[in-house]
């Protein structure tokens, strides 16, 4: 029997990403790709593109009822994201938690009666901590969000663990860091900036940076947790490979492994890859809701617990990131 795997999300960045992965790394395996928006792969004998709304229950059941038969693994990655959740609060918490409740419940209810639970692979975010913090985040740093985005994710995540805990699932948990740099057109998310300053500029584009007013401002030390998206594309499909008796039984929360860089190292391996001129493009206008939401998120974790599950790292700090965007730009 082929392994089905289900990504939800799966027209979005990082879904569309991973299914490309899976297809390369598991080309045994049996897709089948959710979103509300139709995911733009076609139909195959492997590959199921799905237009589904998964706010809706009975669209959430119909995802096991496919020929393709049940997943083994489910990537739970739809979402709306950090500004969208601030901004339309109501939206933000019947996608960010109610449809999650809807999809792990219909993952817990076509579960095979024997054997293994299905994983239950769940996107989750920095953004679910804020507050007073220690330096560095460990495992064990109890999680206090301050945006919608970030409740939202914290929430889910509690349902997680307490369907895992009852044998429901199999839930994995990665709190991923901001991946930059991101492709295509803007997201809806607070720390979209963080890759328009380098995106945009480089395609001789103007890019709005909220943070600071000028680029002698000290306010662009403003540090953040960050991975590439082959990295965390890498990171995500050695997710369902973890044992699951290697992940703690009393949190599947992991925080898939980052780096610290700063706004103004950012602009400088701007300038390194795309000279002066790609400076240039870069406007500054201070926005206090960006700063405050971005200012709460960490930006220094504990590595080792990840890293001893396997997971990677980027090496190198910024440059390499901006040259990897560049790489997929085809320049
Ligand atoms: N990209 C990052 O830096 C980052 C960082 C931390 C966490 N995450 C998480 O990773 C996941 C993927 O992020 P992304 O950057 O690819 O986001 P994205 O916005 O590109 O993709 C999210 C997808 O969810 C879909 N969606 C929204 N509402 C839906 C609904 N009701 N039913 C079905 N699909 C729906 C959207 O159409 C979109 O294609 C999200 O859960 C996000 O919160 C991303």
């Amino acid at each position: 029997m082929p392994t089905v795997i289900l990504i939800s999300g799966a027209g979005g960045f990082l879904g569309s990403q991973l299914a490309a992965k899976l297809q390369e790394a598991t080309p045994d395996a049996k897709l089948i790709l959710v979103d509300i928006v139709a995911p733009n792969v076609d139909k195959t004998d492997d590959v199921l593109p799905l237009q589904s709304d998964l706010t809706d229950p009975n669209q959430c059941d119909k995802l096991f009822e496919t020929n393709f038969g049940i997943p083994e693994t489910v990537y739970c990655m739809h979402g709306i994201m950090s500004r969208g959740s601030e901004d339309n609060f109501d939206l933000g918490i019947k996608v960010n938690v109610d449809s999650v409740r809807n999809l792990l419940e219909s993952t817990r209810n076509h579960c095979p009666a024997s054997g293994p639970p299905i994983k239950f692979i769940f996107t989750s975010s920095l953004a679910v901590y804020g507050g007073p913090l220690p330096d560095v985040i460990q495992p064990n740093t109890i999680a206090t969000p301050e945006s919608a985005y970030g409740m939202g994710k914290l929430t889910s995540e509690l349902f997680i663990n307490e369907y895992t805990r009852r044998g429901f699932v199999d839930g994995r948990i990665l709190r991923l860091p901001t991946v930059v740099v991101r492709p295509g057109k803007p997201s809806n998310a607070t720390s979209a900036f963080f890759s328009g300053i380098i995106r945009e500029p480089l395609q001789g584009l103007e890019s709005v940076c909220p943070i600071g007013n000028s680029i002698d401002s000290p306010d662009l030390d403003l540090a953040v947790w960050v991975a590439s998206p082959s990295t965390t594309i890498i990171n995500l499909a050695h997710a369902r490979e973890v044992p699951a008796s290697k992940i703690l039984s009393h949190t599947r929360v992991i925080c898939l492994p980052g780096f610290t860089t700063t706004v103004r190292e950012e602009l400088l391996a701007l300038e390194a890859v795309g000279g002066k001129q790609a400076l240039q493009f870069v406007r500054f206008q201070d926005d206090p809701t960006n700063r405050r939401v971005v200012s709460s998120w960490p930006a220094r974790f504990d590595n080792s617990y990840g890293l001893g599950l396997g997971f990677s790292v980027d090496e190198g700090g910024m440059e390499p990131l901006v040259r990897q965007f560049v790489r997929s730009l085809g320049l």
